[in-house]
């Protein structure tokens, strides 16, 4: 039972007799920090104490006259100030356990009032291979989309590729000028991203070569001005805003030499390279050609139609060998391509609304608030990722029905989707919650963006198959008892659960350091751990010749005898509002922490309890029981994010 949820609901009605407003201090009940207090503790009586203008102790009085939680509790008890603690009557939360234990969906109920939800995640842009920024919204996309729907809400899960932007210009001219044939026939998907690297260096490099003058121009004035506020500090020790306006400007400084350094690195390695410098000198204005190549695409030119038309399943087929690997499934894929024919109605639609307006050519919706316009139509008549993000909330509010549209995407868009969420509300879509679930980035151990040592992004495929490799020698350390093949299946579920968890165990909205090490760790928050605790249980019911669905079905109940039972029993009841703490803010951490949590009591459990040998078998068959249960969630739990687990470690 979600004990949490249900003594909350009693404490409104309590709440109620009080004050007009329950709801804001409902929630201050919690699970209580000590166990030594009790279970749970309520710290409403103090603000409402001052509300009400009564001492908190006499608030609290009150409150516990009017509870009805007889048959859940032990009398409330009032502590230090007013805190109300809440301890679970034992016999109550065995009986609930039994029945957790006995239940097909460990005791999580199915959402009384489902929601619509369209779940946008992963979306990336194809023409080039997966690469290590594109985990986190893959796996936190798909840990929602799996909790969501085991909480009974209705979920469409839709991969928005970036299929029409202009890395799809880039391989055109790359395989109109670059093509090697035999490596095309090949792999044709590798031989694409090979062409497109090949056309971003090239780029990139006359990029740099035009820009370095006008950087190396600065360095002059902005030393001097470093200079200059230097001085003002020097000679005026005690103002702070001189300190301040120096240190930026030794800061801006130091910046621009090192664009300047980095900028001359680049081309130095560009130019050291022959052939590269002989490419480079054949094709002078290739970035202007490659974005003509995405004009001619878009404004229908057969050749370039023909060539996406060819591309776009292969790339498509790269991306599903991936999602196949990490265990996902789409509803569907509609891509920014899909979304072409609505667009000029989209244009229209905020025009004849007053909405947009032309500005330096541009047509624009602006935001109060917001000093940046949001382009819907480029002076040259080209449509922006804006416009088909209006149709895509077009078509998922007014055909799909969304309740909610989640965008599982990187923080660093979230001023579009401020600037979207806010014009969509303009046209009028203002009954559906729009929510950019954001994330941060992965970081090396230098604490930038996360390459390879040659500065070269990541894999996504490399990365995973190096996961599996590092799984591979622990699981040859710990399991010498497994066969090969069975070693060889646990390294892959080891690995990618590793990566996987590794990556959701981080509150979301935080960069965080990727390390192999910490990830495979067996102890600690990893999704090893967890996998091991699972294994543990399983070894034991192996051990003891227990067939787990008699077990369950044999009518016996759980007692709990010791404080370790009790923790246990209390954390896998817990189960069901860790899944709804989720949802609210679509947390998947939360859910890494709850299991972490559970393999931990069962850790202290298992320490403390004797399983195999208990007496009576009464005692034997409740604690097998909370066993299974145990395993239960946990293999449940982690199948929610996305991880295997394997009976046998
Ligand atoms: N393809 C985009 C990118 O790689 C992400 C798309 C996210 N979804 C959306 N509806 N904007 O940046």
């Amino acid at each position: 039972m979600d004990f949490l949820t249900e003594l909350r609901s009693r404490l409104r009605t309590a709440l109620g007799t009080l004050t007009d407003a329950p709801d804001a201090f409902v929630d201050m009940l919690k699970p209580a920090q000590d166990g030594k207090f009790g279970d749970f503790q309520a710290n409403c009586a103090m603000p409402l104490g001052k509300q009400l203008k009564q001492s908190p102790r006499d608030v609290a009085t009150t409150l516990i006259s009017k509870l009805d939680v007889a048959d859940l509790c032990e009398p409330p008890e009032i502590a230090g100030p007013g805190f109300i603690n809440f301890r679970l009557k034992t016999d109550r939360l065995a009986s609930e356990t039994t029945r957790l234990a006995q239940d097909d969906r460990l005791g999580v109920a199915v959402a009384a009032a489902p929601r619509r939800y369209i779940l946008d995640y992963s979306s990336p842009n194809v023409a080039k291979p997966m690469h290590v920024g594109h985990l986190r919204g893959t796996v936190i996309g798909n840990a929602l989309d799996r909790i969501l729907r085991f909480l009974g809400h209705n979920v469409v899960s839709d991969n928005h590729v970036g299929d029409w932007g202009t890395q799809f210009g880039m391989i055109i001219y790359g395989y109109k000028h670059f093509r090697d044939d035999a490596a095309y026939q090949r792999d044709p998907v590798a031989e694409l991203a090979r062409m497109y690297r090949l056309v971003v260096n090239l780029s990139d490099y006359h990029d740099l070569v035009a820009n370095l003058p006008k950087l190396r121009e600065k360095l002059i004035p902005s030393e001097a001005a470093a200079a200059a506020v230097k001085q003002i500090a020097v000679a005026n020790p005690s103002d702070k805003d001189a300190l301040r306006h120096s240190k930026r400007a030794d800061q801006e400084f130091a910046d621009l030499r090192n664009e300047i350094a980095s900028a001359e690195k680049k081309c130095a390695t560009l130019e050291s390279n022959s052939d590269m410098l002989a490419l480079a000198k054949a094709h002078p204005k290739i970035g202007e050609l490659a974005r003509r190549e995405t004009a001619k695409l878009h404004a229908g030119d057969a050749e370039n139609k023909r060539l996406w038309d060819e591309f776009l399943p292969k790339c498509m087929a790269a991306l599903e060998v991936m999602y196949q690997r990490l265990g996902i499934k789409f509803d569907m894929a509609l891509g920014e391509s899909w979304y072409n024919p609505m667009l000029p109605g989209i244009v229209e639609e905020l025009k004849q609304k007053n909405l947009a307006v032309v500005s330096d050519g541009a047509t624009c919706v602006f935001v109060e608030g917001n000093d940046a316009p949001f382009i819907v139509q480029k002076a040259d008549g080209a449509y922006t990722y804006a416009t088909t993000d209006l149709a895509t909330i077009k078509y998922r509010v007014e055909n799909l029905h969304a309740d909610a549209s989640l965008y599982v995407v990187d923080s660093r868009q979230s001023e579009h989707f401020q600037l979207l969420f806010a014009t969509a509300k303009k046209m009028g879509y203002d009954k559906t919650e729009f929510r950019h679930v954001s994330y941060g980035t992965v970081l090396g151990e230098d604490r930038r963006p996360y390459k390879t040592r040659s500065g070269d992004t990541i894999g996504l495929e490399s990365l995973l198959d190096e996961a599996v490799q590092n799984a591979r020698k622990i699981v040859d350390e710990n399991s010498p008892h497994l066969s090969d093949a069975d070693r060889a299946n646990v390294s892959t579920l080891v690995g990618m659960g590793a990566i996987i968890y590794a990556d959701l165990h981080h509150n979301r909205d935080s960069d965080y350091v990727f390390n192999w090490e910490k990830m495979l760790a067996t102890t600690g928050d990893t999704a090893t751990y967890n996998q091991y605790a699972y294994a543990r249980v399983c070894g034991i019911l192996r051990k003891g010749g227990v067939d787990p669905q008699e077990l369950r079905s044999a009518g016996h109940a759980i007692e709990l005898t010791t404080p370790a039972e009790r923790a246990l029993a209390l954390q896998l009841n817990r189960f069901s509002n860790a899944l709804i703490d989720v949802s609210l803010d679509y947390r998947p951490n939360l859910l890494t922490q709850y299991l972490y949590e559970t393999a931990n009591c069962f850790a202290s459990f298992y320490n403390e309890c004797p399983v195999l040998t208990a007496e009576p078998a009464s005692l034997r068959s409740s604690r097998l029981l909370l066993c299974d249960a145990t395993a239960r969630v946990l293999k449940q739990g982690l199948s929610l994010l996305g991880i295997g687990v394997a009976e046998q470690m």
